[in-house]
């Protein structure tokens, strides 16, 4: 089983992405093949300093190995170290239908936002796709933003065996989680960093602290019953905190007596503890960049043989 995801290095990587995507990925490194990439042809749509995208694709580098991704089990690389995939690209574009592109979300939420739009901003679905197709993978953990791109996938890679053949292209499935599916943020909004809600996993503590504060509650006073199923601080505290921790929780927003203020501080405590392994592997990687470029380097030559070959199988099949 080959299970495959990517993530774009387009800024600080919040609770939001660990959670639905970067969490799962780590656990599926056990089951199968995996392979793990850093997006950053994707990001050229959106981050335009050089210097920023070097340094964000560093940074989620160190990120995604601080988190727990094991280069002995995953395959990790850069996206643009792997060349070939530009190129199926262009060979699923050819089976695109325009329609299939205007209907998907992600660039009708980036046009309503006024991000500058551009081809490869509508066109990013298909590199997307070819993201997945040129590895033949079988299963892609994602956050559920991401479930129509994979629909999209799907389609292109139907409409390649269609006119060409099938088991030209192998057909994906998404994996997502249901409780990680959209973390809230702090507004009780999908975390994320367009809606600047996020908690950054690698935080500082002070602001950590701050933001966790920040949280959004409604205004019932302290000594009254809470209602635990419509809270931004216990959907965050069930990701972090252990059950035992979360029934007491419970337990005490029915009870009354306890003010969002106390609960947001034993959320701090949780959040900051659950990271602390985290944080004290990515200071060792800080240190060792060397090793980060090499776990990336070798990642790469390996999912090129791959890529290679799924390419070679495509032309064949479309006659280049
Ligand atoms: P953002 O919305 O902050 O721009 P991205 O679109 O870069 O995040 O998402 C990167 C990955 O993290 C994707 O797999 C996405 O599904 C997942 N993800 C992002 N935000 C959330 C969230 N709030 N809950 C669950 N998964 C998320
Ligand atoms: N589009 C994804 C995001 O914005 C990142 C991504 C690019 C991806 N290619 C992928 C995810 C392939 C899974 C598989 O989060």
């Amino acid at each position: 089983m080959r299970i495959l995801s990517g993530i774009q290095p387009s800024g600080r990587l919040h609770i939001g992405n660990y959670f639905g995507m970067m969490e799962p990925s780590i656990q599926l490194q056990n089951e199968g093949d995996a392979y793990y990439f850093i997006a950053n042809y994707h990001s050229l749509t959106t981050v335009h300093s050089a210097d920023d995208l070097r340094s964000h694709t560093r940074d989620l580098a160190i990120d995604f190995l601080a988190c727990g991704l094991d280069p002995a089990k995953a395959t990790f690389f850069r996206q643009s170290d792997v060349p070939e995939v530009t190129e199926l690209t262009w060979i699923l574009s050819t089976v695109t239908p325009m329609g299939l592109l205007e209907r998907c979300h992600s660039y009708k939420d980036k046009e309503a936002k006024g991000i500058e739009t551009s081809h490869a901003l509508f066109a990013y679905p298909v590199l997307m796709a070819a993201d997945i197709l040129i590895y033949d993978s079988d299963i892609v953990p994602v956050g559920k933003d991401q479930k129509q791109h994979l629909e999209v996938t799907r389609d292109i890679a139907m409409k390649i065996n269609n006119r060409y053949g099938e088991g030209v292209l192998k057909l994906p499935e998404p994996r997502i989680g249901e409780a990680t599916a959209a973390v809230p943020g702090l507004d009780g909004e999908k975390m994320s960093k367009s809606y600047d809600n996020t908690i950054a996993i690698f935080e500082e503590e002070k602001t950590l602290k701050k933001k966790v504060m920040r949280i959004q509650t409604d205004s019932t006073p302290v000594e009254e019953p809470k209602d635990p199923d419509k809270s931004i601080i216990l959907d965050l505290y069930k990701l972090v905190a252990s059950p035992a921790d979360v029934d007491q929780m419970i337990v005490d927003f029915r009870s009354g007596g306890t003010g969002y203020g106390d609960f947001k501080k034993r959320l701090f405590g949780a959040m900051w503890e659950h990271f602390a392994p985290f944080r004290e592997r990515r200071a060792e990687l800080e240190a060792d960049l060397q090793y980060v470029d090499n776990v990336l380097t070798t990642g790469a030559e390996k999912a090129r043989l791959v890529a290679r070959s799924t390419l070679d199988r495509v032309r064949a099949a479309v006659g280049l």
